[in-house]
């Protein structure tokens, strides 16, 4: 069979079809080309991506999604005019949203507050209801998201629980649909399978049928750090208790009953950074748009590929879009925040600042109680815009020259009355060790900073920080 591109396969697929339901699965696999050649210059083994986002819901998720509404509609779990309830990451949501709006059931959505804002409009837009609720607590806390879908299933009448992580339903679609897949796309040419696990669905049903047919086939499992999968897996037991970690849709904080370790020959950890990084990296150089449990997977791969000791094909199984991820994977901002880029800023401080600004000399302050031309003046004798206004000799405000003008410009204000009425509150203390970044977010909600010097107190106002910057 030619690995790389099967005809006969390609000629017996209709291309026309009744609903979009059918339209679900075989999926292409791709070869990469750059990315392998930048990473892993001397590699001798080929990897192939499996790209689950030209599902029409745009992931892996719609081939369970599909099955396991059909199959509890045989099984009578399901009747017209039900309610679908999931915990889901959002993918599954997706895929049941997408099933219930051209079947015609109602859905609601379980899922927790890391969840990106995209995944949950879309979600609305189908017409579903989204719960969300808290990443940082137990399982078992009455506020997590399996909880409080296990909570709205007893309380919503004619309504299906699709329980994706312990319904055997899920794995069995992977065996029945996703393995055959690959088998028939790659053939035995494959050996090794790498695949992140959410609900171990794809990892165990496309594991024991891969096994079936090439029992030397390895089956690899992509955790991220954080997980706890990669510890059941190696020691039985959960060594590194679970922590939060960025990359949505794989890993662990419980074991779910759909994830079999008995298909899976090893286990691969990755961090959050480098799973954020290749995610960039296949977008820029190999134009694939996925998410960040994608890149995650990949990375897994590519480690794993360093143990093998003959030219290896490698397939990783790539779960989703990238679109979905546009504020955080594909946002600097929020890449630098969580550092996953690099941000000069946070390698600096307000110390640093006020160390080459020079000592500003005495701070030029005025009382709460003093008149406006007296403020006036000592602004024009300092040749400063801005002034700090004491009361009972703690800051409690500033004043800028745009305050005065305009009320003085209309004649609402009046030369003699009291500052007091003009002063504004947004003024806020830093501790001199405040990374730049600190001191950005603070300046940039409008706030005018005021650090503590030796004995002396002073302003670090948007001009400062901008000098400081143009200087670097
Ligand atoms: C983005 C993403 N990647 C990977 C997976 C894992 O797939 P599975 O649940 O079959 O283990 C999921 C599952 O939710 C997912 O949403």
């Amino acid at each position: 069979m030619n690995p790389i591109f099967n005809e006969s396969q390609d000629r017996n697929r209709p291309t026309v079809f009744e609903n979009l339901l059918q339209t679900i699965g075989h999926t292409p696999i791709v070869k990469l080309q750059k990315i392998i050649q930048n990473y892993l210059p001397n590699t001798q083994h080929t990897f192939w991506v499996k790209l689950e986002y030209f599902n029409p819901g745009g992931s892996v998720k719609d081939r369970i999604a599909v099955s396991i509404i059909e199959q509890a509609e045989k099984r009578g779990h399901l009747r017209p005019g039900g309610t679908i309830i999931e915990a889901t990451s959002g993918n599954t949501g997706l895929g049941l949203a997408l099933v219930a709006a051209i079947k015609g059931y109602k859905t609601i959505f379980v899922m927790p507050d890391k969840i990106s804002e995209e995944k949950r409009a879309i979600l609305r837009a189908y017409g579903a209801k989204v719960v969300i609720t808290p990443t940082a607590v137990e399982p078992e806390d009455p506020r997590s998201y399996l909880s409080v879908a296990r909570k709205l299933v007893e309380m919503t009448p004619q309504s299906f629980y699709t329980n994706q992580y312990h319904n055997p339903d899920n794995p069995t679609q992977h065996y029945q649909t996703t393995g055959p897949e690959i088998w028939q796309q790659l053939g035995d040419k494959i050996d090794v399978f790498v695949a992140g696990a959410g609900t171990g669905g794809t990892i165990s049903g496309v594991g024991k049928y891969l096994k079936e047919q090439k029992p030397s086939i390895q089956i690899v499992l992509a955790d991220p750090v954080g997980s706890i999968l990669y510890d059941l897996y190696y020691h039985k037991k959960v060594v590194e208790p679970p922590r939060p970690y960025k990359v949505e849709g794989v890993g662990e904080d419980m074991l779910p009953e759909n994830v079999h370790f008995k298909y899976v020959d090893g286990a691969v950890q990755v961090s959050d950074k480098a799973s954020f990084l290749m995610t960039r990296d296949l977008i820029s150089k190999e134009g694939i748009c996925v998410g960040p449990s994608s890149a995650l997977a990949l990375c897994a791969a590519m480690e794993w590929s360093k143990k093998l000791t003959k030219p290896s094909q490698i397939l990783v199984l790539f779960p989703d879009n990238g679109r979905a991820y546009l504020s955080k994977a594909f946002n600097d901002t929020w890449m630098k925040e969580n550092d996953f880029l690099p941000s000069p800023l946070r390698q600096k401080t307000v110390a640093d600042l006020i160390h080459a600004r020079g000592q500003s000399g005495t701070l030029i302050f005025a009382d709460v109680g003093e008149r406006v031309s007296e403020v006036v003046k000592k602004m024009k004798a300092a040749g400063i815009s801005q002034l700090p206004i004491f009361s009972n000799g703690q800051i409690v405000g500033v004043i800028d020259e745009g305050d005065l003008l305009e009320p003085l410009v209309k004649g609402t204000l009046k030369a003699e009355e009291p500052i007091i009425h003009l002063m504004k509150g947004n003024v806020v203390f830093v501790e001199n060790n405040l990374d730049l970044a600190g001191l950005n977010e603070h300046l940039l909600k409008g706030f005018v900073a005021f650090v503590k010097d030796g004995n002396q107190i002073q302003i670090i106002t948007k001009i400062d920080f901008l000098n400081y910057l143009g200087d670097w």
